[in-house]
């Protein structure tokens, strides 16, 4: 195939909250397809807070973007050349590629899938609750925080992407369900999903105290998407051999340097309690459990999807900044033609 190929490219790196300005859009001719590699037409773009931190110049555990590279996230498409075995023209996959038209991966891109997607008008799905969201929620619950029926969960972040699956995915295992989230509005979001309690952390009042009134008997399991000062004050409020499942710390990844310093590490000890983190990707042995229960429940309607949609490469770095704002509720997604 030959044409132009356009991108978006990181044009300088942010400081706090990212910019307009530090992203870029650029056009290249489409580039050839090798043996080995196939050209994929990318029609879903998943906005997570990890691209915030590819943006740093830190290490993590991918390497930081180069000024002028294409800007790094997980893509859904449409293979439309292929010379790697394995793959076949029509084929929809899903990978860490990046926010341009068409990506060239290999066998070594990064979570690369087949992506068996059979209502193709809600592509988007496949990369919220269907898809990554979902499985990092259900990973989290049932590899790293072993729920089971009766425990009290709390999940922070819980009208986000992966905080509103974990509170309907926990409710829907029998447990006792408390969502933490920051406005009037999110909380009616999070009531409406099911949450059995929801703590808004930025409504007067102590966020002691409102933990203290939502879960009086402990939590038995936190399932943290944002670390800081909210993770710091729900270690108290553990019960007994409670797990605290670090999912991520996004209350960190504007300011990276100057981290919220945790002072109650000390209940660890006292509640004899685990906590740990996790990557969705490094527990296969729960993806095809996950998948096939999550299409169920939202097939049945027990499981509600909760997007946000934009349309257009150039809507892209507007997601991200939105998302890093804390101004979306769902998953954020970006939809090329
Ligand atoms: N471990 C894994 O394999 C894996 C996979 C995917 C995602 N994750 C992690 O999961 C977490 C949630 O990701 P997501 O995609 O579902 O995001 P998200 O929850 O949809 O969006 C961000 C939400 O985080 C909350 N937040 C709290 N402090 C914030 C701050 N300082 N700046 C911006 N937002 C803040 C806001 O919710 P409130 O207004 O309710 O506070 C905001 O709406 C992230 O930490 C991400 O890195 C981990």
């Amino acid at each position: 195939m030959t044409g132009i190929n356009r991108k978006i490219t990181l044009a300088r790196r942010p400081t706090g909250l990212p910019q307009a300005d530090d992203f870029h859009l650029q056009e290249a001719p489409l580039p050839p397809v090798a043996d080995g590699a196939m050209l994929v037409r990318n029609r879903v773009f998943a906005i997570d807070a990890a691209i915030r931190g590819f943006l740093d110049d830190r290490p993590s555990y991918l390497p930081p973007l180069a000024i002028g590279d294409p800007i790094r996230g997980m893509a859904l498409g449409e293979v439309v050349d292929s010379r790697l075995p394995g793959f076949a023209v029509g084929d929809t996959i899903r990978a860490l590629a990046a926010w341009e038209e068409y990506s060239v991966l290999g066998a070594d891109a990064l979570g690369l899938e087949k992506c068996d997607c059979p209502d193709r008008d809600a592509l988007s799905l496949y990369m919220g609750t269907l898809g990554p969201s979902g499985l990092t929620a259900y990973v989290g619950l049932f590899a790293i925080g072993r729920i089971k029926p009766g425990d009290t969960v709390a999940i922070s972040a819980a009208a986000g992407a992966v905080g509103n699956v974990a509170g309907q995915i926990a409710r829907l295992a029998g447990c006792r369900t408390i969502g933490v989230t920051s406005s009037p509005d999110k909380v009616a979001l999070c009531r409406d999903l099911g949450f059995d309690a929801v703590i808004d952390y930025k409504a007067p009042g102590t966020l002691d105290e409102k933990i203290a009134a939502a879960a009086p008997q402990g939590i038995d399991v936190y399932f943290d998407n944002v670390g800081g000062e909210i993770l710091d004050a729900i270690l108290p409020h553990l019960a007994d051999h409670g797990r605290v499942v670090i999912c991520g710390m996004i209350a960190n990844y504007n300011h990276a340097d100057e981290q919220y310093p945790i002072r109650n590490l000390w209940q660890l000890l006292v509640k004899r309690a685990t906590m740990q983190g996790f990557l969705t990707y490094e527990h296969p042995e729960f993806l095809g459990e996950a998948q096939s229960r999550i299409s169920n429940w939202v097939k049945s309607g027990d499981l509600r999807p909760l997007e946000n949609i934009t349309h257009g490469l150039e809507a892209a770095p507007d997601a991200l900044i939105r998302l890093m704002s804390g101004k979306t509720t769902g998953k954020t997604i970006v939809c090329l033609p």
